[in-house]
C-alpha cells in the first residue's frame, strides 16, 4: 500500500491566506497584530521552533517580540517575563517555549499567563474552554492536527482514534479535541501510553494512530491496521536529526501518514499566528465596545 502523505504546508498556506485578509483589516484600525515568545535556557531545538515562530510572523505581517532568559532564570524571573508581556499593549498574545528548564514550576508559569493572550491555548481557564466545548484559543499542536486531518479529507467522525502520550502540549488536548461534539472531531478517542501493558493492542484496532510521546519511531508497522491514518506529532532531535514517533517505514501499512518532515509542524505554527490574531481581534472588539 502506498500512504497518502499528509504535507503541512499546504494547510498552513492556507491558513495564512486567511489570516492575511484579518491582519489588513486589522493594519486599517491601525493595529498591528503581535506576537511575543519567551525562551528559557539553551536547548537549541527550541531555540530553532521560536525562530521558525517570529519568521512566520514576519511572513503574514505580525510583529513579533523575542524574550530569553538564561538557563539559570529561577521561576521568579519567569514569571516577572510573564508579567511584562501580560502588561505590554503591543503583545496580543504569547507563549512560554516548552519544555522549561527543570526547577522551573511550569504550571505556576502557564497559570500566569493573562488567558486573553494566551498564544498557546495552555492556560487552565483556556483549557476549561475546551473541555467544555466552548469558543477559545485551542493548543496549536493538537488544532494543526485536526486541520490537516480535515484538509486531506480523512475521516474522523464516529472513528477510533488511538493517542499515544498525554502531554499538556500534545495528547491530553488533542483527546479533547478531536471527542468534542463538532465538525473533525466526535470521534471515540482512547488515550494511551507506553506504561499502559500491551498498548499496542490499542493501537492496531484504531481508524487513525497519533504518535505524542516524543519517543523517536516508535510507532512501527505492526502496530498499525492496514489503511489507517497514521500521524507523528511527538518529534525527538536526534543530533541534527529530527525523528518523528513514527518511523518511516510504516508507510507501508499506512493509507495516510505525516512525512518525517513537514508533516504537523507547519501547521503548529500555522495555529499559533491564528490565535495571534485571534487575539488581537479580540483586543480591538474590547477597546471599541469600552470605548477607548
Ligand atoms: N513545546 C513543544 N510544543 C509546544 C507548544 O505547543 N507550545 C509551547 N509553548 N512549547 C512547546
Amino acid at each position: 500500500m502506498s500512504a497518502i502523505l499528509l504535507e503541512g504546508k499546504p494547510v498552513a498556506d492556507r491558513v495564512f491566506g486567511d489570516l492575511e485578509a484579518r491582519v489588513k483589516a486589522l493594519a486599517s484600525q491601525g493595529i498591528v497584530p503581535g506576537l511575543g515568545t519567551i525562551l528559557v535556557g539553551d536547548d537549541p531545538p527550541s531555540a530553532g521552533y521560536v525562530r521558525k515562530k517570529h519568521e512566520a510572523c514576519a511572513l503574514v505581517g505580525l510583529v513579533s517580540s523575542d524574550c530569553r532568559l538564561g538557563a539559570d532564570a529561577t521561576t521568579d524571573d519567569v514569571l516577572v517575563a510573564v508579567e511584562s508581556f501580560n502588561t505590554d499593549p503591543s503583545v496580543h498574545a504569547f507563549l512560554v517555549q516548552l519544555p522549561l528548564p527543570d526547577g522551573i514550576d511550569e504550571s505556576r508559569v502557564l497559570t500566569a499567563i493573562d488567558p486573553m493572550k494566551d498564544a498557546d491555548g495552555l492556560h487552565p481557564a483556556n483549557l476549561g474552554l475546551l473541555v467544555m466545548g466552548a469558543e477559545g484559543p485551542l493548543p496549536c499542536t493538537p488544532a494543526g492536527i485536526q486541520a490537516l486531518l480535515a484538509h486531506y479529507e480523512v475521516p474522523v467522525a464516529g472513528r477510533h482514534v488511538v493517542i499515544v502520550g498525554r502531554g499538556v502540549t500534545l495528547g491530553r488536548p488533542l483527546g479533547l479535541l478531536l471527542s468534542l461534539k463538532r465538525p473533525h472531531a466526535n470521534a471515540a478517542v482512547t488515550v494511551v501510553h507506553t506504561g499502559v501493558p500491551n498498548w499496542i493492542e490499542h493501537t492496531q484496532r484504531a481508524d487513525i494512530v497519533i504518535g505524542a510521546a516524543g519517543s523517536p519511531n516508535l510507532i512501527q508497522p505492526h502496530m498499525v491496521r492496514p489503511g489507517a491514518a497514521v500521524i507523528g506529532g511527538g518529534i525527538t532531535w536526534e543530533g541534527k536529526r529530527l525523528v518523528s514517533d513514527v518511523d518511516e517505514s510504516v508507510a507501508e501499512v499506512a493509507g495516510w501518514i505525516t512525512p518525517r518532515l513537514g508533516g504537523v509542524g507547519p501547521t503548529t505554527v500555522a495555529m499559533l499566528l491564528a490565535n495571534t490574531v485571534a487575539a488581537s481581534e479580540r483586543a480591538s472588539a474590547s477597546s471599541k465596545s469600552i470605548g477607548k
